[in-house]
């Protein structure tokens, strides 16, 4: 992790997957830019902005970049929801990434399907202490049922339901955990940038042909209390 005084970027794609963080920012003031609420604010001590990305690589890439270079965040956690797809992963389970691919990426003939042009990278790997943070909160915070997964999460521009969908990206990349729409795109800012970065993603659905079925009380339900618990944790600590 990076040695600066931290300060904290917490991003999701929608309101609900940040949990009650945003309510328990101290002294928080709002800015907007490019239609999003920038909070910044002081959880435990520490300088938090948190920010709701909207869905989708762009949103999601737009997002963390002004949370770089406008606010100055040095250490950067997305949480939200993802459909599974690993043969372990259950709905109401959580993984937590420790690499990201983009699996709707592909120049291919000028480059390797799924590489980043010009970065040379496929797969973007989270950073470990960060990640390790995060592993041992969600450890703590999880509840009845349900299991911690890590490894890799595959993000797209696509809602993946049904079994012809998901098994595109099964094959492509065998050892997938997990499916979502940002963090990839906010693994290659950070990457780039520099900033050491996480993801924890609580499982929604398994990307079978009812995976939009209970999205919203799912998040409402499981996926925020979820990141509240996480989110508390990893600042106490
Ligand atoms: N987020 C939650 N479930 C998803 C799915 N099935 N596909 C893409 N993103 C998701």
């Amino acid at each position: 992790m990076n040695k600066a005084t931290p300060v904290w970027g917490l991003m999701a794609a929608l309101p609900e997957e940040l949990g009650d963080l945003v309510h328990r920012l101290q002294a928080p003031t709002t800015h907007r830019i490019a239609g999003r609420d920038f909070i910044q604010g002081q959880l435990q001590g520490q300088t938090v902005h948190a920010v709701t990305a909207r869905i989708g690589k762009v949103a999601a890439a737009l997002t963390a970049t002004t949370l770089i270079e406008r606010f100055g965040v040095n250490h950067l956690v997305f949480v939200g929801v993802a459909g599974g797809l690993g043969q372990q992963v259950r709905r109401g389970d959580v993984v937590v990434a420790h690499e990201l691919v983009q699996h709707d990426l592909s120049a291919w003939p000028l480059f390797p399907r799924g590489e980043i042009p010009l970065l040379g990278k496929t797969r973007l790997s989270c950073d470990p202490t960060l990640t390790q943070a995060l592993q041992i909160a969600a450890q703590e915070a999880l509840v009845g049922e349900q299991r911690l997964h890590s490894g890799l999460i595959a993000s797209g521009d696509q809602f993946i339901q049904g079994h012809d969908m998901a098994q595109r990206i099964r094959d492509h990349y065998p050892d997938v955990l997990a499916v979502e729409m940002e963090g990839a795109a906010v693994a290659q800012v950070c990457e780039e940038c520099g900033v050491p970065f996480a993801v924890l993603r609580t499982i929604s659905d398994v990307a079978d042909d009812g995976a939009a079925h209970d999205f919203v009380a799912f998040m409402r339900d499981t996926a925020a209390p979820l990141a509240s618990r996480v989110l508390a944790r990893l600042f106490a600590g």
